[in-house]
């Protein structure tokens, strides 16, 4: 089995959701206290094994792009000053793992986006990050948990939780199979069902283990629900083939696209954050007096 250190980060969305600021400033960028969404999720895939990372970038996006490059008159400025602290992050940040970009041009769904890593993937099974779902997990990123799941199991891993039954019309939903404590063997998968659709409450949530036979079937994808071309159609001819499986991981997440998502994140990491933990208790006991 081969090991896996390949993973494609789309992040070419339009954001709608979190207009009108994402009219300028990429969601992805959006940071929770201090860092943008972008870096919790690349650190996530780094600290799962990951060494090459594609992100599925747009026009509107180079400030992701110039974010994680080199920035050398900070560097001098950070090093006069001898804010050495300061200078170890800036540079750790541009040398954190390899990435590189691609251009989507036209921005015509996920399914659309993924196609534009074919060749970086090659023949390896590769991993799917979305850029605006933070998972956070003390003990084990959210992703090594995949990794690990496909180590055991072989084939197609896709990261699910369950979720409210009125949420159900967010997310992919997995029809399938119970055959462990956290794995279910998948049969069928329904992109955004109505709540009388929805087979269960078991959503996929941005985090993903794919066969790299899913690029012969993006090839030849045509466009389904609202006009996109879906991932989820794509995964669904994988269960002909090969074994999909769903893995509920452990970890909390946070769908930064979405304002409330947003806002619960920065409250959560605000609380983990020694420093600011005692101050944001305080602050939100009073104003919840
Ligand atoms: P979303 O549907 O959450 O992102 O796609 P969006 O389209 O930007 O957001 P809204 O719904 O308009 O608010 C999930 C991920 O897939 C990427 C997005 O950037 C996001 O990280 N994506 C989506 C692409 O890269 N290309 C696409 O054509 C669509």
């Amino acid at each position: 089995m081969s090991i896996i250190r390949k993973a494609i980060i789309p992040v070419a969305g339009f954001g709608t959701r979190f207009l009108p600021v994402t009219k300028s400033i990429p969601k992805e960028m959006i940071p929770i206290i201090d860092k943008p969404t972008i870096q919790y999720i690349v650190e996530e895939a780094v600290d799962s094994g990951i060494t090459d990372i594609l992100l599925v970038t747009s026009k509107h996006k180079k400030s992701i792009e110039d974010y994680f490059d080199n920035f050398k008159e900070l560097e001098s400025v950070l090093e006069k000053s001898k804010n050495y602290e300061m200078l170890e992050m800036i540079k750790k940040l541009s040398n954190m793992v390899n990435i590189t970009f691609v251009r989507q041009k036209e921005q015509n769904g996920l399914g659309h986006a993924i196609y534009h890593g074919k060749t970086f993937v090659g023949d390896e099974p590769f991993c799917v990050l979305l850029g605006d779902d933070i998972v956070h997990n003390d003990n084990k990123p959210c992703l090594k948990q995949l990794i690990e799941c496909h180590e055991k199991h072989g084939g197609t891993i896709l990261g699910v939780q369950e979720v409210e039954r009125k949420d159900v019309s967010k997310y992919g939903i997995v029809d399938g199979e119970k055959i462990g404590d956290s794995l279910y063997k998948v049969n069928n998968l329904i992109e955004k069902p109505s709540i009388e659709e929805a087979p269960t409450n078991v959503a996929i949530l941005g985090r993903y283990v794919i066969s790299p036979s899913i690029f012969s079937h993006l090839e030849k994808a045509s466009s389904g629900k609202l006009g996109e071309i879906q991932l989820t159609d794509s995964l669904v001819k994988l269960i002909d083939d090969e074994d999909v499986f769903a893995y509920t991981f452990e970890g909390t997440r946070y769908d930064i696209g979405d304002k409330v998502g947003y806002l619960k994140a920065t409250i959560d990491f605000s609380l983990r954050d020694q420093k600011m933990k005692g101050i944001i208790t305080n602050y939100l006991g009073e104003k919840l007096k």
